[in-house]
């Protein structure tokens, strides 16, 4: 198993580039399955994720081609709709087929994806809002299988759910007739997908707004699309400069996608400026303070972002209270961020305190998911001493080549096998 052997201390410097947002690639992927025609990703990083989902295209006989940074989808050639356990169990986002499968040829058998580390992660939403939509749904085997006609329906979010969201979109737009979702995600993934949808032709008003109103339409077409920049990879870089006390240029990087993050760096003193081609963080002057966190929906501060954070509070000066509203499993880095000398009470498992220390000291610690697994990275970068962050395979599904590109930045980090 692939492990990061890193060596920290080192004050980063110089420039690293961020791509394509995965949590924006995965629908936008699955939206392909919308029309024969090609379906064009630009800014592209093929991450683990991507690979899978791609194979799950593949294994229902859709084209799926990569060249450097681009990826093509063309489904034209559909031999079944059934998304096997084989992809779905590996990755959560791989259940979002189920919408654009079911609007476009009224049938679809996907695995359920069942629960994850993170917390429970039900489907309920999606199902109910597609039998709003007049889907007959039986769960069989560990498949939801579902057939349509669809049909028009309004639909109510009691809870907001960026995977719902995108779901119902997809399954909506091929629709006839007019779907209103109230309480639909307003995160910039979710609004990328619909500017994808809408270059393919759907009718979809009120984006960025609390209700939106989707007329079905009989066809959509190919399109070309760049993703948005990623956000939470984004953030990383920010928080590496700020943890090591360096000077970066994050080119790709768009503050106004992640400034609840952003107002917290500055309160630490980071200044950050953005340009046309990135964003400079410079953490120089930095002198981390503690600032209580609240997760929350977008635009609140993002779940994704809170083990990052909870590595820089446990170097800030002060203490902070962390609260978790999105996942109930959100802490699984912090007994191994004790274990590097962090002062963190577990409150409940919904909220963490935190007493910032001088240091931390480097030493063998486990990822048990993506986010939180990068949350121990950055605190080897900033500890005292060698770490190894075993157990990277969470880290490899959201971010491409982590180790070069924190090597070009400065950091002292290989990948080693264990
Ligand atoms: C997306 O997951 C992201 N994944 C997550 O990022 C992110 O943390 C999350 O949104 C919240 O921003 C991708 O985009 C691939 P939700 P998603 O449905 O859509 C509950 C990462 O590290 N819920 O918005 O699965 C759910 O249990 C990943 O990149 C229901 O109760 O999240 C949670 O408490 C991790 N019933 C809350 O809603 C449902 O039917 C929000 O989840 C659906 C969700």
């Amino acid at each position: 198993m692939d492990a990061f052997k890193i060596n920290g201390g080192k004050k980063l410097s110089g420039t690293v580039q961020v791509k394509g947002a995965k949590n924006a690639i995965l629908p936008l992927m699955a939206a392909a399955l919308l029309t024969d025609e090609p379906v064009v990703l630009h800014n592209i990083s093929y991450l683990s994720d991507v690979v899978v989902l791609s194979e799950l295209l593949a294994s229902m006989g859709a084209s799926v081609t990569h060249a450097s940074d681009t990826l093509v989808i063309q489904a034209n050639a559909l031999t079944g709709t059934t998304a096997a356990y084989e992809y779905v169990s590996k990755m959560r986002a791989a259940f979002w087929v189920l919408g654009p499968l079911l609007g476009r040829f009224g049938q679809a058998s996907v695995s359920l994806p069942g629960g994850c580390a993170i917390g429970a992660r039900p489907v309920d939403l999606y199902i109910k809002a597609l039998q709003e939509m007049g889907a007959e749904t039986h769960i069989e085997n560990g498949y939801v299988h579902a057939t349509g006609p669809l049909h028009a329906a309004e639909i109510f979010f009691p809870k907001i759910s960026v995977g719902a969201t995108h779901n119902t979109i997809m399954a909506a737009v091929l629709t006839p007739g007019t779907t209103i979702i109230h309480n639909p995600a307003l995160e910039p993934e979710a609004i990328d997908l619909i500017n994808l949808l809408r270059k393919m032709g759907a009718n979809i008003q009120g984006v960025g707004t609390k209700t939106l109103t989707i007329t079905g339409v009989s066809k959509l077409h190919g399109a070309v699309h760049t993703v948005i920049p990623d956000r939470i990879e984004t953030a990383t870089f920010a928080v590496a400069a700020a943890v090591t006390k360096g000077k970066i240029f994050i080119q790709g990087g768009d503050i106004n996608l992640m400034e609840s993050v952003a107002d917290l760096l500055r309160l630490s003193n980071v200044i950050l400026r953005q340009t046309e081609r990135g964003l400079e963080v410079n953490a120089e002057h930095a002198v981390l303070k503690s600032t209580p966190i609240e997760t929350a929906e977008y635009p609140g501060f993002p779940t994704d972002d809170q083990s990052l954070m909870t590595t820089l509070l446990s170097l800030a000066d002060g203490r902070a209270l962390v609260t978790e509203h999105i996942f109930e499993n959100r802490f699984m880095h912090v007994p191994e961020l004790i274990r590097m000398g962090a002062h963190i009470q577990i409150v409940n498992n919904q909220s963490v305190l935190i007493t910032g220390v001088p240091e931390l000291s480097g030493a063998i610690v486990t990822s048990s998911d993506l986010r939180g697994g990068v949350g121990l990275v950055l605190a080897a970068l900033a500890a005292k001493g060698e770490s190894i962050v075993q157990r990277i395979y969470h880290i490899d599904r959201g971010y491409d080549h982590l180790e070069t590109k924190l090597s070009s930045l400065g950091a002292d980090i290989k990948r080693i096998k264990l």
